[in-house]
């Protein structure tokens, strides 16, 4: 049968990915994986066999639209102790992961030929679904303080002059993927300034707001700081709990959900999952998201020390205080993308700037996770990343 012909024409466009992505190696630092050695199996069965007595029939049934009632009040007293969210529970959605969530959004939002301002290098999964909705994606520069807000100003008035504005402002604000930078909390009342100004809303990611290591503590977020429904929100427990358990969720201003009920809030996750991650946040969360950033501490110095033995001093890396990721810079040249497929023969993966980019510029730029991996990994893979970058010449154009 041939299904060339037969494909639908709403089918997305092309999105950039290295072909040799998918490949299974010995080290993976291209993926945000959760830390392996944190995963909470016992906890979380026992999570699950304390509530089946009394939650285990409602299985029976589809779960309510925006899902598990009980994780979703839970969601809502941590956004408002830990990130000055105070939002019913009505305004929170839960999701196939936060991923999920970004999608449901992008599919009510999002039409061909909108304009999306997303920061300088931005998180490739959002990337992806905007530019498979063909969204024109225009990146705003950004600095160590997070989106630069005069040129994100200087860009919304220059698409205003030819006639187009904005459908969004796409932010990861906290630990930012691919870069690791925290928005301060100036910024981020300038943010919500422009954003009311221009009447363009934000749409925030704080996928990582869990990973705080070390450092000032985290600004508050700024759904918190708005007060004109401007704000939608995603975050996850998928890095905190495990990638696999696909549990994200959204919150939004009613103008919004209007819209998402509409889409049926999207792929919902398994109720099960949410029963487990509730059970055992509701035991757990205060002992146990301190103890991840601990061990995210060590794994992240452990990357940094390994890398500053390995890779010359041309080449930069940055220092978060949090996340799963280090974003770094090779020399002028050097061509992070055409060298993977060197690495991924040695056995070591890592994504290319190139990914997080709608223009495909940035190659010298790459990132790498350290969430996954046990120390003795981070240092063996390391080593061998710096071999194949020395030997495809990577190191020489300083
Ligand atoms: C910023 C950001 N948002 C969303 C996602 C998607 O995560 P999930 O597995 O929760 O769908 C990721 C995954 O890496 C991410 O880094």
């Amino acid at each position: 049968m041939d299904y060339t012909k037969l494909v639908s024409r709403n089918m997305p466009a092309e999105t950039r990915s290295h072909p040799g992505i998918g490949a299974e190696t010995d080290y993976v630092f291209s993926v945000t994986y959760s830390d392996a050695d944190m995963m909470p199996t016992t906890e979380l069965a026992d999570a699950l066999k304390a509530l089946m007595p009394s939650e285990g029939k409602s299985l029976a049934m589809y779960p309510p639209p925006q899902g598990h009632i009980g994780l979703r009040e839970l969601i809502a007293q941590r956004l408002l102790e830990n990130r000055g969210i105070d939002v019913p529970i009505e305004s929170i959605f839960l999701s196939s992961g936060a991923g999920g969530a970004i999608g449901t959004i992008v599919d009510g939002f999002i039409d061909p030929g909108d304009t999306v301002l997303v920061e300088e290098f931005t998180y490739s999964g959002t990337l992806n679904m905007m530019l498979s909705h063909r969204a024109n994606v225009v990146h705003v520069p950004t600095d160590e303080d997070g989106m630069d807000p005069d040129a994100l100003e200087a860009a919304i008035k220059d698409l205003n002059a030819k006639g187009v504005q904005p459908k969004l402002i796409y932010t990861i604000s906290v630990f930012q993927n691919p870069m690791g930078i925290t928005m301060s909390e100036e910024r981020k009342k300038r943010m919500v300034e422009i954003s009311q100004r221009y009447g363009i809303p934000i749409f925030e990611n704080e996928s990582y707001a869990d990973f705080h290591i070390d450092g000032d503590p985290l600004p508050p977020a700024m759904m918190g700081m708005d007060d004109q429904d401007g704000v939608m929100y995603v975050s996850a427990y998928t890095k905190l709990l495990g990638c696999g358990l696909r549990l994200g969720y959204g919150v939004a201003p009613e103008p919004v959900m209007d819209t998402l009920r509409k889409l049926k809030f999207g792929t919902s996750p398994s109720h099960l999952t949410a029963m487990a991650v509730y059970g055992f946040l509701s035991e757990h969360a205060d002992e146990y998201v301190p103890s991840v950033a601990d061990s995210l501490k060590t794994k992240r110095d452990t990357m940094l020390a390994a890398l500053g033995e390995h890779f010359p001093p041309n080449c930069k890396w940055t220092h978060p205080n949090g996340g799963m990721m280090l974003w770094g810079e090779l020399p002028e040249g050097a061509d992070t993308w055409n060298a993977l497929d060197a690495a991924i023969e040695a056995g070591v993966k890592y994504n290319p700037g190139s990914m997080y980019r709608a223009d495909g510029e940035g190659n010298n730029k790459m990132r790498l996770t350290f969430s996954y991996h046990n120390p003795d990994q981070i240092r063996e893979g390391i080593a061998i990343l710096a071999g194949v970058f020395e030997k495809q010449g990577l190191f020489d154009n300083a």
